[in-house]
């Protein structure tokens, strides 16, 4: 099988994870890396053996050897960088969250569709065995109607302006950082967005979210439970509760490699997967499996669901005190 070529735009610390774990698809080869500047491009290039560095992200996307280019910016650049890439021609799989807000989503979707290219978030959580395993529980009743999803998504770091995590010039923040793996997820259950979302936010010293909670509202009343912190650290599980039963999917959720079913009180079933590295090859699966069937976007991380996400994340945000410089909020 013709193997498919991947480009990466930056060499940050996720695009090195990222670059690793793409050994594990056998039909996938990186041929190529983009950076702001030639020696790091080299750098990155010596490190994981790829052939081809360049010293713009125009010319990566430009690189005729690249099929596919995986965007790992900062939140600020991801809309930008996109579209460059789409522009070219070129299949993107772009870092959660997706942007910044609503209005750039809806350009890169609309960027993609021109072009017609394929376009997804990365958003890893749900292309692991184990969702797999829980949307397949859920589906088949076992745990009855979804009333409650509660899930956690707060890590302690000591982060400076030079890091992009809290730094609001670059997109920083806990809601677009790590809210978005909560707020994804509840979207996954649900499977769709919340009729109303709200959230607190406290905006710390560097002008960005240090962390949050956020209560969003289904059909019926299902409800969703979500915290995410940038300094303050939790315990990161995910919980379903139904009307019977529940899930429990445990720290890491958003790294899932278990879950078990309970119904009536009891504990009756356990999945377990052990991952291989970080298990950002998973997502890259689903990208080829898109690529391969001639499909523009993906069924398990459909654009429209993008765009709702970022709308849910609009509408959170926009009583804080919290401005990005490409910044404009959606309310639903
Ligand atoms: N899926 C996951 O598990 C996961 C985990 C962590 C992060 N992420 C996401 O991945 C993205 C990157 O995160 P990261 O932690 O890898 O960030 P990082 O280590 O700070 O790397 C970001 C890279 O972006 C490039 N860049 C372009 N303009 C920049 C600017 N003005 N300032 C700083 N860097 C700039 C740089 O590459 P060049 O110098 O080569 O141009 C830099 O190395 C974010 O969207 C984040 O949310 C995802």
């Amino acid at each position: 099988m013709k193997r498919i070529r991947w480009g990466i735009l930056s060499t940050g610390k996720i695009a090195g994870s990222f670059t690793e774990d793409i050994k594990h698809v056998p039909d996938a080869e990186v041929v190529a890396v983009g950076s702001r500047n030639q020696a790091t491009a080299d750098a990155f290039g010596n490190k994981h053996n790829i052939p081809n560095r360049h010293s713009s992200y125009r010319d990566l996307a430009n690189d005729p050897d690249v099929d596919v280019i995986y965007i790992a910016t900062p939140h600020v650049f991801h809309a930008e960088n996109s579209i460059l890439c789409m522009n070219a021609k070129k299949a993107v799989l772009c870092e959660k969250a997706f942007c910044i807000h609503a209005g750039e989503a809806e350009k890169m979707i609309q960027t993609a569709r021109k072009n017609n290219v394929f376009l997804m978030e990365a958003l890893t959580t749900r292309h692991f065995p184990v969702i797999h395993q829980v949307l397949g529980w859920i589906a088949d009743g076992l745990i009855g109607d979804v009333r409650i999803v509660q899930a956690d998504r707060c890590i302690r770091g000591d982060f400076s302006m030079e890091d992009r995590a809290l730094n609001s010039e670059l997109g920083g923040g806990s809601l677009l950082d790590l809210g978005i793996y909560v707020i994804g997820f509840s979207s996954m259950i649900f499977g769709g967005p919340p009729n109303k979302a709200t959230g607190f936010g406290f905006i710390g010293d560097q002008g960005s979210d240090e962390q949050g909670a956020s209560l969003l509202e289904y059909e019926h009343g299902a409800l969703a439970v979500l915290t995410f912190a940038l300094r303050t650290a939790t315990v990161n599980d995910a919980y379903i509760y139904g009307t019977e039963g529940y899930i429990k999917i445990p720290d890491l959720f958003a790294v899932p490699n278990k879950a078990t079913l309970h119904v009536d009180g009891q504990n009756i079933i356990d999945f377990e997967e052990p991952i291989l590295g970080n298990g950002l090859h998973y997502q890259v699966k689903e990208v080829h499996r898109c690529l391969r069937e001639g499909l523009l976007e993906s069924p398990r991380m459909p654009l429209k669901e993008s765009l709702q996400i970022m709308e849910t994340m609009d509408t959170i945000r926009a009583p804080w005190d919290l401005k990005y410089p490409n910044d404009s909020t959606h309310i639903l």
